[in-house]
């Protein structure tokens, strides 16, 4: 198995370019499944999430052209209405290739996604299949499969009893080519979701609302094919500026989008952190001797992403005083602290959603196991701080998510080596 090794307290500096937001592009592939024509995507991350949407997209009967960051995506004719256990396995966002299969084929059977372990058991899909069933599909679950049946689907009002990004993109897919008209009531308001919908939109898809609480989507009978470029990777581009404040560097962070950070730069300027934005740049340019503690709690967006809580932790173990972390979104997300504990942190788990920090501590390097893409992350971002070695292994799972990071981070001074 592949590991990482980090040599800790480098100096970073330079520059470091984002790429396309995998929450994205794994929404935008699945919903080259409605039309049969062509649809041409760019900045497509290089990510091992992406790799296994692709093999689910082609498993299905669809054609894919990729070269560097294009891809061009067509499905005429499906050969299946069934998502393989050995890709949906591997994929929470599997989830996203139902609603376009059973728009277009009538059926679709599929077990439950599996995907970064980060909430209790298997993460739940109840939100998908009661808005399925809202929208007149029959559901039946036999032989580890959920069976849907629908001729059409029904637009319906629809009311979110969870704040779900997923749900939200996939009841967006699902009534775009319903009949009639479909309101979908307390939606996530993510730019991937707004991304989505104007691709979407593009294509001839009649959607209005995106990145509101309530999306309206007048259902049409096809779509066509279309081009997009995939948005920046917010979570990377914070990933980025939270390495740069903990190390104490200055970083430039290019082809983002600052705007889409705002919760994380509201802290930043409470921290005292200065930087500077674009219209596409984050430039972090100096980072305090003191970093003050901060309680953070995780929210929908436009509020503390819960993808940035696990680097936000590591920062906050340099932060001098006490932090809270509250993770409201998921009950696993926090269990990675216990690595950070082992590396030298002063962290106390109150419940599986709080954690309190006292710091700051010095962290020392240590062997450790990636739990999911996001933790994973964190560990580098640790062994980044701490004396000596970081061995981190499983590292598939960061690899899921971030594009060649050991070589781009090698390239702003990180001392980190890929063994393979
Ligand atoms: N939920 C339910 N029932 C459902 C669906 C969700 O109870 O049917 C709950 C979840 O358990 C969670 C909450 O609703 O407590 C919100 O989860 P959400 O559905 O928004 O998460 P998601 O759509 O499955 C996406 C991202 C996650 C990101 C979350 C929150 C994708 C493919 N995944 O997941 O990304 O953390 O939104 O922003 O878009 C990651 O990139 O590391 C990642 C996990």
């Amino acid at each position: 198995m592949s590991k990482f090794i980090i040599v800790g307290q480098k100096p970073l500096n330079g520059e470091i370019s984002v790429g396309g937001a995998k929450n994205a592009a794994l929404k935008i592939i699945p919903a080259a499944l409605l039309s049969s024509s062509e649809v041409i995507v760019h900045n497509v991350p290089k990510i091992e999430d992406v790799n296994r949407a692709l093999e689910l997209f082609a498993d299905l009967g669809g054609k894919i052209n990729r070269q560097a960051d294009k891809l061009v995506l067509s499905m005429k004719n499906f050969n299946k209405t069934t998502l393989e256990p050995a890709f949906a396995n591997k994929l929470r966002a599997s989830i996203m290739f139902v609603a376009p299969l059973l728009a277009r084929s009538g059926e679709v059977k599929f077990p439950h996604p599996g995907g970064c372990v980060i909430g209790a058991g298997l993460r739940p899909i109840d939100l998908f299949i009661d808005g399925f069933k809202a929208m007149g599909a029959e559901v039946k679950f036999s032989d580890g499969y959920y069976h849907l049946t629908a001729k059409r689907l029904k637009g319906c009002n629809y009311f979110f009893t969870i704040v779900s990004v997923t749900s939200t993109e996939c009841f967006i897919m699902a009534a775009t080519l319903a009949e009639g008209t479909t309101t979908l009531k307390n939606c996530a308001m993510e730019p991937e979701i707004v991304a989505l919908a104007e691709h979407l939109n593009k294509c001839g898809a009649r959607i209005t609302g995106a990145g509101t609480s309530t999306i309206t989507i007048e259902g049409v009978d096809k779509i066509t094919g279309g081009e997009v470029t995939v948005i920046p990777d917010r979570i990377e581009a914070g990933t980025f500026a939270i390495l740069a404040a903990v190390t104490r560097s200055a970083l430039m962070i290019k082809n983002c989008r600052p705007d889409h950070l705002d919760s994380l730069l509201t802290i930043f300027k409470k921290l005292n952190i200065e930087f500077e934005t674009g219209v596409d740049y984050l430039k972090i340019k100096k980072v305090p001797e003191i970093i003050k503690a901060y309680n953070l709690k995780t929210h929908e967006y436009p509020g503390f992403p819960t993808d940035l809580q696990s680097p936000f932790t590591v920062l906050m173990t340099q932060a001098t005083g006490t932090s809270l972390i509250h993770e409201t979104i998921y009950d696993r997300r926090l269990l990675f602290t216990d690595m950070l504990t082992q590396m030298g942190a002063n962290i106390t788990m109150c419940d599986p959603h709080r954690v309190v920090i006292q710091g700051p501590t010095p962290l020392r390097g240590r062997s450790l196991t990636s739990p999911d893409l996001r933790a994973g992350i964190s560990m580098i971002i640790a062994g980044a701080i701490a004396s000596g070695h970081t061995e981190i292994d499983n590292i598939y799972q960061i690899e899921r998510g971030y594009e060649k990071i050991d070589e781009r981070l090698k390239k702003i001074g990180l001392d980190i080596s890929r063994v393979d």
